[in-house]
């Protein structure tokens, strides 16, 4: 780990773990926030003189919660033409992003302890901000499942994967779902009735017919499943990139206090008109869907029945998606434009700005059990990001940090860009530049808050 010198934010715009804001000075030691004084303070003179210390005036700008972004994909090991842990982790920085959880499909996939050890080896040596990585299910790594660590969950792919990775099967998913208590996250779409769809619309290159195949009910019945199997054991069931109207309506009527779910940015802002401007690169699994499920997913999230947001940041390169729809992979990335995407939609009104930090950093962390992070107060990390709400510039293929080098939203006009990004109180990214000598650090994960046990099953 590297050493982290006292940091002095002022005069900075700081939501507080209320939801308020007030203009004030951070003070960080030892990689945490040690004092928060409204105002600017006088008392801040003995960081101030401190030879190693550095102050970073603040003023005009606003102070948030680093963003843990729980959904990713890196593809590191095996995958590095696409993105590796450093590009990505430098994409994070210049996102905001400080804590990120990353996905299995990897080669080799993510379902042993030593492949889970390798990863944490690669990011310990090339990670600008700090690292989870999730275990992956496969029909038979049960034993794997219930001990591999430190992990924030279990990984099933549902639909939407090939290989080991795929578990459609409900007996094998009902032994997942019966053996241990560790958090199981669902890429929640239904394998048979893709397979069936795929086959009913072959030929057709029109990538808009992926929203046709992977269809809002292929997502429904997968999600019902596991939503049936979490209540039958009363296990912690987290629904990954939940996508459609249908799924939003169910856990509005049906969600039992363990279980939680995502949205990404692009299912909200998104949907099935992308294809026609950006063809192939709106391709994702599950697919975007309607303006009507655009709606009504952010009303669940507004509403609670949606927990928190995730990117998916799912990298592919610009030759693999000029390939023609079907050969085309699934998968966009977003690290480095959630967060301005998400404050941008709060500035035209969709939301308030303390929604989008509760969404994109302190739900994340209550969630997924994460100590120390997601709000500014005193004894918390000092992973920060300071944003610009008052200027808007467009999102550029030039800027990206992502190797894959392309944004499905380029050319959007967004505010809210992170100007500097603090990680356990060291500098990461500050006014364009990158710190490359910043490495983050393993998260850990504390058993989140079991199910209340005096509840029925519903
Ligand atoms: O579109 C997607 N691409 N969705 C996923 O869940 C996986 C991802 C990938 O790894 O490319």
């Amino acid at each position: 780990m590297t050493f982290a010198p006292p940091l002095l934010i002022c005069n900075a715009r700081i939501l507080l773990p209320d939801g308020t804001f007030c203009l004030g000075d951070v003070h960080i030691q030892n990689g945490k926030i040690a004092r928060i004084s409204e105002s600017a303070a006088a008392d801040s003179e003995a960081i101030r003189v401190d030879p190693d210390g550095r102050v970073i005036d603040a003023s005009g700008l606003t102070l948030l919660p680093g963003v843990i972004d729980p959904q990713v994909h890196f593809r590191e090991p095996g995958l590095e033409y696409k993105e590796d842990l450093f590009t990505a982790s430098c994409a994070c920085a210049r996102g905001g992003v400080t804590s990120f959880l990353e996905m299995p499909n990897t080669k080799p996939l993510t379902t042993t302890q030593a492949a889970l050890d390798d990863k944490l080896q690669r990011a310990a040596e090339k990670c600008l901000v700090n690292y989870g990585f999730f275990i992956g299910a496969t029909a038979d790594n049960l034993s794997e499942l219930l001990t591999a660590g430190p992990t924030p969950g279990i990984k099933i792919f549902m639909g939407s994967m090939h290989g080991a990775l795929l578990v459609d099967q409900e007996a094998v998913l009902e032994q997942i779902f019966a053996h241990g208590d560790r958090l199981i996250a669902v890429h929640a779409e239904d394998q048979a009735r893709i397979r069936q769809r795929r086959e009913q619309f072959a030929g057709i290159t029109d990538p808009a017919i992926h929203s046709q195949i992977q269809d809002n009910q292929a997502a429904l019945l997968a999600t019902q499943l596991a939503l049936k199997l979490s209540k039958r054991y009363r296990r912690r069931l987290h629904i990954l990139h939940l996508s459609t109207a249908e799924e939003a309506e169910l856990l509005r009527q049906d969600k039992p206090a363990w279980v939680t779910a995502e949205v990404t940015p692009q299912h909200l802002v998104l949907n099935s008109e992308a294809y026609k401007t950006i063809g192939t690169l709106a391709q994702m699994n599950p697919p975007l869907r309607t303006p009507h499920d655009n709606e009504v997913l952010w009303q669940a999230l507004r509403d609670g029945v949606l927990d928190f947001i995730a990117t998916d940041h799912a990298p592919h390169t610009l030759q693999e998606k000029a390939q023609g729809y079907p050969n085309t992979p699934s998968g966009m990335p977003g690290v480095e434009t959630s967060l301005a995407v998400m404050l941008t939609q709060a500035m035209q009104g969709r939301c308030t700005v303390a929604q989008v930090s509760r969404w994109m950093s302190t739900a994340v962390a209550r969630a997924y059990g994460i100590p120390n992070k997601g709000v500014i107060a005193p004894g918390y990390d000092a992973d920060l990001v300071l944003v610009d709400l008052n200027t808007y510039s467009p999102v550029r293929r030039e800027d990206l940090y992502t190797k894959c080098g392309w944004s499905p939203f380029e050319g959007w006009n967004l505010t809210g860009w992170a100007v500097v990004t603090v990680v356990g109180g060291q500098v990461v990214y500050d006014h364009g530049k990158l710190n490359t000598n910043v490495r983050g650090r393993p998260l850990t994960f504390e058993p989140t808050p079991s199910p209340s046990i005096s509840e029925e099953p519903r």
